[in-house]
């Protein structure tokens, strides 16, 4: 390793290291991961919202989050629980109330930001590791400005998060009236996780537990804001297993909707 004075930039000079990086570690593997995982999740989800069918089970009532609410004029008979008021054209998803607020809460979520600059655009893709690119402007001007809105997509998922919930309790049906079977167990699993990423959010911990002087003198918002914390540690994980919850609901409902499986029923 070869290293020079630089010419002073500002008041301090810096040292002029020709190596691009000095790590010997696999610093590229999580941005590789992140790619692949991410560009794998984005081309399945794509696939399936396009696809217009096998999203609702009848019999049971199961209806994949990827649909939900189903509003257009072509959802198949009993899946719209909120009316079908949009026109069924191809080109837009069945759940088109939806699907671009979730895209939008995903894309500026603070996990999100991180691992999409850092494996997308190389921005940079590790600490100590070059920045793919020769500026830096940061968050300051359009579009990455935008990403301060993420507070207020946050409430847009906390009223999604109501409405797979509702689902999910829709589902408790079968042709005898109650019924409960794998796939109920499929939709719930996925909505205690989506609300556990929702409410693990950067934004809703500071909605909860921000702006206040003394915590001593809200002990409610002080318990909510602890347990909130507690998840927020958690955001990257829960991050990705409400991708694998969301993508396994929709597979499940859609192999029972397309007849390759039978759900397992446990009563009903
Ligand atoms: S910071 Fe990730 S969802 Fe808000």
């Amino acid at each position: 390793m070869t290293s020079t004075a630089t010419k002073p930039r500002g008041a301090r000079a810096r040292a002029a290291i020709a190596a691009k990086t000095l790590r010997t570690d696999r610093w590229w593997f999580a941005p590789l991961i992140t790619v692949v995982g991410l560009s794998a999740w984005v081309a399945y989800a794509t696939v399936r919202v396009f696809m217009h069918k096998w999203y609702w089970v009848d019999q049971y009532h199961y209806l994949t989050p990827f649909y939900s609410p189903c509003v257009t004029d072509r959802c198949v008979e009993g899946s719209s629980h909120f009316g079908s008021f949009l026109p069924g054209w191809w080109i837009i998803p069945d759940a088109a109330l939806t699907l671009p607020f979730l895209l939008l809460f995903r894309l500026t979520c603070y996990y999100y930001r991180k691992a999409y600059y850092r494996s997308f655009w190389l921005s940079p893709p590790a600490c100590a590791v070059p920045d793919g690119h020769k500026s830096y402007s940061g968050e300051t001007r359009f579009p990455l400005l935008g990403q301060n809105l993420h507070r207020y997509f946050f409430y847009a998922a906390a009223i999604i998060s109501l409405i797979n919930t509702w689902d999910a309790v829709l589902a408790f049906h079968s042709p005898q009236g109650f019924g409960f079977g794998l796939g109920n167990i499929v939709l719930l699993v996925n909505v205690v996780m989506l609300w556990a990423y929702t409410i693990s959010c950067h934004s809703c911990r500071h909605i909860i537990g921000g702006r206040l002087k003394h915590f001593s003198a809200h002990p409610v918002r002080y318990r909510a804001w602890t347990f909130v914390s507690k998840l927020n540690t958690r955001h990257m994980q829960l991050a990705w297993i409400t991708l694998g919850t969301l993508a396994f609901t929709d597979f499940y409902v859609m192999a029972i909707a397309a007849g390759w499986f039978n759900d397992l029923r446990f009563i009903n």
